[in-house]
């Protein structure tokens, strides 16, 4: 019997490469990716997953061989997980345009060729569209803040791949993404967990910007691979929107620093500086976040709680 193929944007990112790590066994995986925020090596990758395709190129600016070739691809493609972005805080506060461009360059080329082949999409949102919200459900009403931040292009970039999914009838699920993180992920472009932690064992220090007051819920990579077996491997959930997200790890950033102390047993200093003293006057700090996951516990409910997060990810930085 032949194997269905899998197909992953961003397959050498933090998500992506835990996609191709958990369902080798299932699917010949290819992998896209531009090498732009990877954290693993195709080498690296193929030794824990055996033959898995690579193909180096970019979403955003893709040549007419890279189109053919993605043409071949996607006739005998069974899923696409669309993970690939510009990704983190940091990074968008750096290059906020860019972001945006980019983005509208890949909506644009990709989405009729996924459209014509009807390529089941599994596409990485994020939890950003519903802005400064607690509780937030999918079906809720979002809240994009004025352009004079710039920092909202990144939730723009979501949206308008969400609605641009629906237009063109792309069999899609499309996962708002709450804090998913683990011992792979960069701590590079303001991904809080894996910074705070590393900074806590080798600076002795974790800073805080802002006043620390503002929400967070974290969930561990396992938590989103387990619901994504789920959705893979059938249809219930096609065409909607699910919030992937763990809401009973839901802390402030002041009482995730002192838990990871805590956890960590570790005799570190806690400070606070300005939020504009670490990102531009483009970037705003989000003070709420937190999913309400009733439509997830239709079918998985998270398992992984806050402390063993903390403990998992530390093992990265012994
Ligand atoms: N980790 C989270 O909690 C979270 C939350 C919300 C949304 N997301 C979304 O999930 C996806 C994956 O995030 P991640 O945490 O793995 O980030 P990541 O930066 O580790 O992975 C993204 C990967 O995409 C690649 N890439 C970027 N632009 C590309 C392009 N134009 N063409 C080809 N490859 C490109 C990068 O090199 C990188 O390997 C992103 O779309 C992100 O917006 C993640």
């Amino acid at each position: 019997m032949t194997r269905q193929k899998m197909l992953v944007s961003g397959g050498l990112g933090f998500l992506g490469s835990e996609i191709a790590k958990n369902f080798f066994q299932e699917f010949d995986i290819t992998i896209i990716d531009n090498l732009s925020t990877n954290v693993v090596s195709v080498d690296d990758l193929q030794a824990i997953c055996g033959e898995i395709s690579y193909r180096n190129m970019d979403l955003g600016k893709m040549s007419n061989e890279d189109i053919d070739w993605l043409n071949t691809e996607l006739k005998d493609t069974t899923i696409f997980c669309h993970f690939a972005a510009a990704v983190g805080v940091k990074k968008i506060d750096q290059s906020p345009r860019e972001a945006i461009i980019n983005e509208n360059r890949i909506n644009h080329d990709l989405l009729p060729l996924l459209a014509k082949y009807k390529t089941k999409t599994i596409f990485a949102s994020s939890s950003e569209v519903y802005g400064n919200q607690e509780n937030c459900r999918e079906d809720q009403g979002l809240q994009i803040g004025s352009p004079d931040i710039l920092r909202w292009g990144y939730a723009c970039n979501k949206l308008m791949t969400e609605f641009l999914l629906k237009s063109y009838q792309i069999p899609h699920i499309i996962l708002r993404l709450f804090n998913v993180t683990g011992p792979e992920q960069s701590p590079k472009y303001g991904m809080v967990m894996p910074k705070m932690i590393r900074d806590a064992k080798k600076t002795g220090k974790i800073t805080i910007y802002g006043d620390g007051s503002q929400t967070r819920s974290f969930c561990h990579i396992s938590d989103l691979i387990n619901s994504l077996r789920y959705l893979i491997e059938r249809d219930s959930f096609l065409n909607q929107t699910i919030n992937i997200g763990n809401d009973k790890n839901r802390v402030t950033i002041e009482e995730l620093a002192h838990l990871i102390k805590d956890t960590l047993a570790l005799n570190i200093k806690i400070e606070k500086i300005a939020f504009n003293d670490e990102y531009s006057s483009h970037s705003k700090d989000i003070l709420k976040r937190s999913p309400n996951i009733e439509k997830l516990k239709q079918f998985y409910r998270p398992k992984i709680a806050l402390r063993t997060i903390i403990e998992d990810i530390a093992k990265k930085y012994e």
